[in-house]
Order: structure tokens, then sequence, then C-alpha cells
């Protein structure tokens, strides 16, 4: 095939990501011929299996997660399993010997960031790294823009940014591509994509789960840095940039880049009219936030963020840029709004306010949908308007497969394409931006506000869009 051949070394690899997401991933394209022939999978952990125990041990694992593995013969003679502890020397001696001089080497870091460093330095210190091998991690990288520099500096000593795959896994969904698809294949929306007819945009990603096991984790983190700081500014940023020359990577990227650098900062007292910070209670579905396991009693960490962003520049000056995200919200829904202006001056009898301003939404989830919402004569007798949809389902507007996000993004790691994963700059740059509202909810002592599980986040929400004579799209 045209890929080179592989050893994908998978660290973590017994770990929750890898069972999830990672290697269902790879299972599927090894079963759609999209795996490089040969390609081996070694995977690490602690825990001391040998390859057949790790075989037996991962197939019990997927099919507990519902995964038919038809193919599962010819998916188990590319998996390996090397024991490794990342502080100690001989697992990566034993990895070592294991890998072959030939292939081009994927290092995928599914661990704590804490350990990337210490992995870094170990596969440099076995002389793994070789020029054409690639690394690719995992968010969040950091909880803040020094240590997510620290963690870049540790990296950026053994890797080169072109050998660095940073992960954000919603660059990875079809539909987050397809805004690319749709923005630049497209001559029909360039002339309005701009301040003079976009009111206003959205955008949603709302969960129905809590935040699960991962208590501890998210206790540290909270809503604002583990979905903002990273998909929805991404989703910003491909929604707002300017045209690339083309889809290579750092065309692309600088373009995001530059989305990032014209983003009003927001901080100090602004946070109070800017942002909204919600944390949910306890429901039949689950216990409240601060009753889950790893949290603190008393935990003022947010599960759930509004805030209104500007981008200071002269496409989207003046237009506000909602974004939203939580748990235990009323459904899963992730979504993208764009709202035009209303029309100057009703000339039916309907009036203006009757006349429902037009939108264009790009659904990912639940399902992959586009859709274009506009004013249409009501039948029967007389001149009355209503409003109407066209829609648009991707998953029955073409035949073949579509790749989740972890099939796309380690497609194109095997590939070498650096298109969709992010770059050092552009990942400081939203810390840069995130870290000042961090810092300002502690110095103004902003709360989060306690929601109803099942509601979509607390009113004040609501409230800080009524404040523009707005409402946020429900998805219905
Ligand atoms: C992850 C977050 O990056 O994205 C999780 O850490 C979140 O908290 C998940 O649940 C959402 O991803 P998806 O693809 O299910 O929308």
């Amino acid at each position: 095939s045209a890929l080179p051949d592989t050893d994908f070394i998978l660290f973590g690899g017994t770990g929750d990501l890898a069972v999830r997401k990672l290697l269902p991933a790879l299972y599927r394209l090894h079963c759609q011929g999209l795996l490089p022939d040969p390609m081996r999978i070694v995977a690490s952990g602690r825990t001391p299996h040998d390859d057949d125990a790790y075989r037996a041990w991962l197939r019990a694992a997927l099919e507990a997660r519902g995964l038919l593995l038809r193919d599962w013969a010819g998916f188990e003679q590319r998996l390996h399993y090397q024991p490794l502890n990342v502080h100690q020397q001989e697992g990566f001696a034993a990895l070592a010997a294991r890998l072959r001089p030939d292939r081009t080497r994927v290092f995928y870091l599914s661990t704590a960031p804490s350990l990337f460093s210490p992995i870094c330095r170990g596969l440099h210190a076995h002389d793994l790294i070789l020029p054409d091998s690639r690394i690719a991690v995992e968010k969040p990288l950091g909880q803040d823009l020094a240590s997510s520099q620290a963690i870049n500096d540790d990296i950026g000593r053994y890797f080169l940014e072109s050998q660095t795959y940073r992960v954000d896994h919603y660059l990875g969904k079809e539909a987050v591509q397809n805004l690319l698809a749709l923005r630049f294949g497209n001559t029909l929306l360039e002339p309005l994509w701009r301040r003079e007819w976009v009111r206003d945009v959205q955008i949603t990603v709302a969960e129905q789960e809590g935040i699960g096991s991962r208590g501890e984790f998210y206790d540290h983190t909270g809503a604002l840095r583990d979905m903002v700081q990273s998909h929805l500014l991404q989703m910003l940023c491909i929604i707002a940039m300017e045209s690339p020359p083309s889809t290579h990577a750092d065309a692309v990227r600088d373009e995001k880049l530059k989305v990032l650098a014209a983003l009003e900062p927001l901080g100090g007292a602004a946070v109070l009219t800017h942002t909204v910070r919600g944390q949910y209670l306890a429901s039949a579905a689950g216990p409240a936030y601060r009753e889950e396991a790893g949290v603190q009693a008393d935990s003022q960490v947010e599960t759930f963020v509004a805030l209104t962003a500007r981008i200071n520049n002269w496409r989207w000056a003046g237009v506000p840029f909602f974004l939203r995200t939580g748990k235990r919200m009323h459904r899963r829904l992730a979504e993208i709004v764009i709202s035009f202006r209303d029309v100057p001056t009703s000339i039916f009898d309907t009036p203006l306010a009757g006349l429902q301003a037009n939108r264009i939404v790009i659904r990912m989830q639940p399902q992959e949908t586009l859709s274009l919402h506009l004013m249409a004569k009501r039948p029967g007798d007389g001149m009355r308007l209503q409003p109407v949809s066209l829609n648009l389902d991707f998953s029955k507007a073409s035949q073949s497969r579509r790749l989740a996000a972890y099939e796309w993004l380690l497609g194109d790691i095997l590939k070498g394409n650096l298109t969709l994963f992010v770059r050092r700059d552009e990942q400081e740059a939203a810390w840069r931006w995130i870290e000042p509202i961090l810092r300002a909810w502690t110095e103004v002592g902003q709360a989060a506000e306690p929601y109803a599980a099942g509601s979509w986040g607390p009113a004040a929400a609501e409230a800080m869009l009524a404040r523009h004579g707005l409402y946020w799209h429900t998805g219905l």
C-alpha cells in the first residue's frame, strides 16, 4: 500500500481512551483495509500482560462494549503488548528490542500528560526516535499557558513540530471537516459570511452524561478547560477563518491562528456579564456534581459554561459568538447555528417580529445534518408566512460509510497528514485567551450556579442572550 510499514506504539494501552476509542478505531480501519501492511500495534502499560493475555483481555473488553469482532483473528496478529513502567528503563529497552528499524514509528501517548515527559526521555535514551517517527498526544495539554508550554517544550526537545500530532478529536468529526467543504467548496455562502449579514453565531456542545468516573480529573479541569479551550474554539476558528490558500496543514493552521489572535480578551469584571458557570444537581440520572466520586464537597468547578466571544477583525467585528457546553444537559446536541440579520422591514401582514431570521444549522450530534431555515408562504388563502427548512441528512446523502473521528485522525497520523491536528502556537493562543477568564472567575468570585440535571443550564445563560434580544437554539 501507499502507507509506510509502521510500528504503532500505544502508551496507555489498557487505559480508558484506548479501549473506548483508539483500539476500536484501529480495529475498524483494519477491517476496511485502511491500515498499512505490515503494521504492528504494540500496546504498553503497567499491567504485566504478555501478547496472548493482552489479546484475550482486549477482546473481552471490546466485546463488552458491544463490538462485533468479525475479523478478530486478522487484527489479533497485529497486536502485541509490552509491559512498561515509564519511570524505569527496562520497559524501554524491551520495547527497543521489539521494534523494527525499517518501519515508521508512531508513538501514541494516551496517558496522563504528567507521563509525556518521562516517555519522551525514555524513548530518546533508547534511541527509539527516528527522523520519520511521529508522536501523537491527547488533550488536555496542561492546565494553563505555562503548563502547556512546559509540556510542549518537553515534547519539542525530542520531536520536531512536523512530527507532533496534537489530537483534538472534534477535528476528526466528518461534520466539522464538512465545514471546510461547505465554506470553501461553495460560493453561495461566502458573500453572506460576515458581519454585514450575520447577526450572531451559536456553538453548542451539550451532553447528557455526567462526569462519570472521571471525578478526580474533572475537578481539576472544568468545562472551560475540558471543552472550550479545545473543541469549541477549534470549531469557532473553522467557522470564522479566512480562506486558506490550500488544505495543507500550515495553510489551514495559519488561518485558525489568526482568528485566535483576533479574539477580544475577556477578563476582569467583564466575565460577570460575558460568562456563565454552572454545576449540575442530583437527578434520577445520577448524583449532583459535588457528590460524584473524586469531587470536593464544596467544589467550585463548572460542569457548564456559556460565554460571549468577539472576534475583532473586519469580517466579524460586532458579531457575538455564543459558546456553551455542559454535562447532564437536556439532550445530546452538538451544533453550530449561524443566524442572519432580520429583513429590514416587513411588506407582509406578518409583523417583523413574526418573520424568523434565516439561519444555517450545522449539526454534528446526534445526527450529522445541515439545514437552512427560511420563510415561505403559508399555503392557502392570504399572504401569510411561515418558517420552513431545507434539511440534508449526511448519513442518508451518501452510501459510503462515514469514518468515526478517531478513524480519521489515526488514518491521518499514519499518512503523515497534519492538517487536522493542532499546532503548538494555536494551542497556546487558545490558552492565552482562556487563562484570563479563569483568573477573573477567581478574582471576582464568580461561582458556578447550580442547575437542574436535564435542563439547558442555569437561567443566567438565557439571560445572557436575552440582553442581545436573542435566545439559544435548542435543536428543535
Ligand atoms: C472530551 C472531553 O474531549 O470530549 C469529555 O474530555 C467529553 O469530557 C468528550 O465528554 C465529548 O466528545 P464527544 O465526541 O462524545 O462529543
